[in-house]
Parts: structure tokens; C-alpha cells; sequence
């Protein structure tokens, strides 16, 4: 079968999406797969990629120099449906398209807005090409915590207590907004709605600080989130596969514990390898625990109406008590992620997840 792996995008993840494709694409069993890696560039642009995983990594340089990118000066790529058959066209200047004939199946390895949303999955569905993942519909719940908290809810699951605030309201009254959030009690974090990779995400210890943390979460999504902070609780995430006969199968929970001076598992924290993140894979808990976090993960992979994949994040506290976090329908896969490595734990290597991903999308 051809597999488009699509990755990159217009997010503020762009370049994780990067580093989870390079991992992806030296996984791929290529005897099996014929593989095209089609990337999007920040600006939109969908350009043929050379699948060269060397470059797709977190490189020696400094700041944003070191994090990979698709750069736009490529051969565009795009999907031509008619109806009967959907076709993967590329277009260099001053040469006529060429096709590239039909693929079987896209891995959209995109995280955040236009990609892990429910957007490329909403354009794959009007193309009728089949993808790796969850809907339209469980994508763009999960992707907003808003409403992934509205979900998990009204399935009894447990959530942080939150608000939301909008650019609207802000603008509108600062005031009721700041009085809104401080009903919670502080500590609070302040979270763009629909964000990834704690880019945009501050904790705030005070009144002092709420107001810079809701205009810097404000610049990536006009929808913020103040949530009470779980102080004291562990943070503890599950893998979730979903079988062929459609059940969703837990991995062991791994546990992430921040050191160093990071207050919270923020972007450096997840993805630079020099920083001292720990990394309990599996994690140590009581039994009782760990059950009930597997149960809680398969329960919120089903009310979410997940499909393929997803991973489930958790605080657990001293008491054993549990609340969801969030779910993401798109995990990282980069070498440093916690998804395949709570796989490989539970005794699915990284290939074989990847292979087994692609195998459940195209039954
Ligand atoms: N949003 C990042 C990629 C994750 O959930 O792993
Ligand atoms: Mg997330």
C-alpha cells in the first residue's frame, strides 16, 4: 500500500510535527509501504518532501534555529478527487503536473490547529481517502480543552474545575474576567484553548501575573482557559490503541517528573533532550490505580469517540484520586515522546505501532 505521511503545518507545533515524522518515517517497514512524505509549510503550502529523517530532528543550534522546518520553495503537492478515485498531483514551475497516482492511506502527523483538529481529517473524508486517527468530530473535541472538558464531563469524568475567557470578554470587562478566574484560587493556569505543547501555557502563582498570562495565551488562540492547578498531584499519561475489533486497548501509564528549574512540563521540559525531564516508564503505582487510569483512559477515549489512537494525561494525587487532564488524538512521536514509549513498555515496538496504525486505518 502508499502511505502520504503528512506532517509539519500551520500550528505553533510545526516543528515537533517535524521531529514526530522523521521518527515515523525511519520506522516505516518500506518493503511493506510505499511511502510519500508530503509536508506543510507555516504558510499552508503542501510541498513533496525528500523523507530525509536527518534533517527532520532537533538539530545543535540555538532557540528556534534548532527545531526543524518544511520550507515552501519545494514541489507543490495536492490531492485531485474526482469521483472515483483521488490522486496526489505535484507541480514544479515550468514543468507540466505530474501524478503521482492514488494513495491507499495518509498518516496526518500534524499536531494543533489545522491538523489535529479536525480539519485535514474533514478534507480527507470529502477526498475519500482513508487516514490514520480520530474523525472530524473527536479531533476538534479534544483539541479545544473547552469543550473536551464539556465531553469528559458529562461522561463522569473527573476535570480540573476551569473558565474560559475570550478576547471578546477581555476586551470587553478585565475586570469580570479577572474576578471569574480569582473564584477559582490561585495557583491557576492560564492555557490557549486550543494549544499543544504547553506553547502559550503559564502558571500563575497570584493576581499580579493573571493579566500577562491571559494576553500571552490570547496571541495563539482568541480562547483561554483558567484552570485551577492540581498542586500536589503527579502527572501520569496512558496510551490508547484501539483493536481491530474496535475496543480501545490501554499501554502501561508512564510518569513525567519535572526538574530541574522547570515549573511545569513546558515545551523545553517535553522536547530538548539536554533538559533533566524524568521519565518513569512504567510508572510506579499502586495496582488499584493503575487499573482504575487504564479504565478512565479507555472510558475517555470512548466518550470522545477517539478512533486509532490517543493519548490520555492524568494528575494523580497523594490520596489515589485521578482527574483527566486532557486527551490528545495526535501524540508527539519523537524519540523523547511518552506514546511509543508507554508502547514499547507494554511490549509494542516503536515499528510495530506504526505499522499496526496504518494496518488499522486501512481495514
Ligand atoms: N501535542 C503534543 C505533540 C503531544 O501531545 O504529544
Ligand atoms: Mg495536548
Amino acid at each position: 500500500p502508499r502511505v502520504a505521511v503528512v506532517f509539519g503545518g500551520r500550528s505553533s507545533e510545526h516543528a515537533i510535527s517535524c521531529v514526530t515524522a522523521g521518527s515515523v518515517l525511519a520506522a516505516i517497514d518500506r518493503e511493506q509501504y510505499d511511502v510519500v512524505p508530503v509536508g506543510i509549510a507555516r504558510d499552508g503550502r503542501w510541498v513533496l518532501e525528500s523523507g530525509d529523517t536527518e534533517r527532520l530532528r532537533i538539530g545543535a543550534g540555538d532557540g528556534a534555529d534548532r527545531l526543524p522546518s518544511v520550507d515552501g520553495e519545494r514541489a507543490s503537492v495536492m490531492l485531485a478527487p474526482d469521483a472515483t478515485r483521488t490522486d496526489l498531483v505535484v507541480t514544479e514551475p515550468s514543468a507540466p503536473p505530474r501524478t503521482l497516482g492514488e494513495v491507499d492511506v495518509v498518516f496526518p502527523l500534524l499536531h494543533g490547529p489545522w491538523g489535529e483538529d479536525g480539519t485535514i481529517q474533514g478534507m480527507l473524508e470529502m477526498a475519500g481517502v482513508r487516514y490514520v486517527g480520530a474523525g472530524v468530530l473527536a479531533s476538534a473535541v479534544a483539541m479545544d480543552k473547552a469543550y473536551m472538558k464539556v465531553v469528559l464531563t458529562a461522561a463522569g469524568l473527573p476535570v480540573m474545575p476551569s473558565v474560559v475567557v475570550t478576547a471578546r470578554e477581555w476586551s470587553a470587562d478585565p475586570q469580570e474576567c479577572r474576578d471569574r478566574s480569582a473564584e477559582l484560587g490561585y495557583p491557576l493556569f492560564v492555557k490557549p484553548a486550543r494549544g499543544g505543547s504547553s506553547i502559550g501555557i503559564s502558571k500563575v502563582h497570584d493576581p499580579a501575573g493573571l493579566d500577562a498570562a491571559i494576553e500571552e495565551a490570547l496571541v495563539h488562540d482568541p480562547k483561554v482557559l483558567v484552570e485551577v492547578c492540581a498542586t500536589g498531584a503527579r502527572e501520569v499519561e496512558c496510551g490508547v490503541l484501539q483493536a481491530l475489533d474496535g475496543t480501545a486497548e490501554t499501554s502501561v501509564p508512564a510518569e513525567i517528573r519535572i526538574t530541574g528549574d522547570h515549573e511545569f512540563y513546558d515545551f523545553d521540559a517535553k522536547y530538548l533532550p539536554e533538559e533533566a525531564t524524568e521519565l518513569d516508564v512504567p510508572a510506579l503505582l499502586p495496582d488499584a490505580v493503575e487499573d482504575r487510569l487504564r479504565e478512565l483512559s479507555a472510558r475517555a477515549f470512548e466518550a470522545v469517540g477517539c478512533e486509532g489512537l490517543a493519548r490520555v494525561d492524568f494528575f494523580v494525587f497523594p490520596d489515589g484520586s485521578l482527574v483527566v487532564n486532557e486527551i490528545n488524538t495526535m501524540p508527539g512521536f519523537t524519540p523523547l515522546s511518552m506514546f511509543p514509549r508507554m508502547w514499547a513498555a507494554s511490549g509494542l515496538e516503536y515499528p510495530a505501532l506504526v505499522d499496526r496504525l496504518i494496518r488499522l486505518a486501512l481495514a
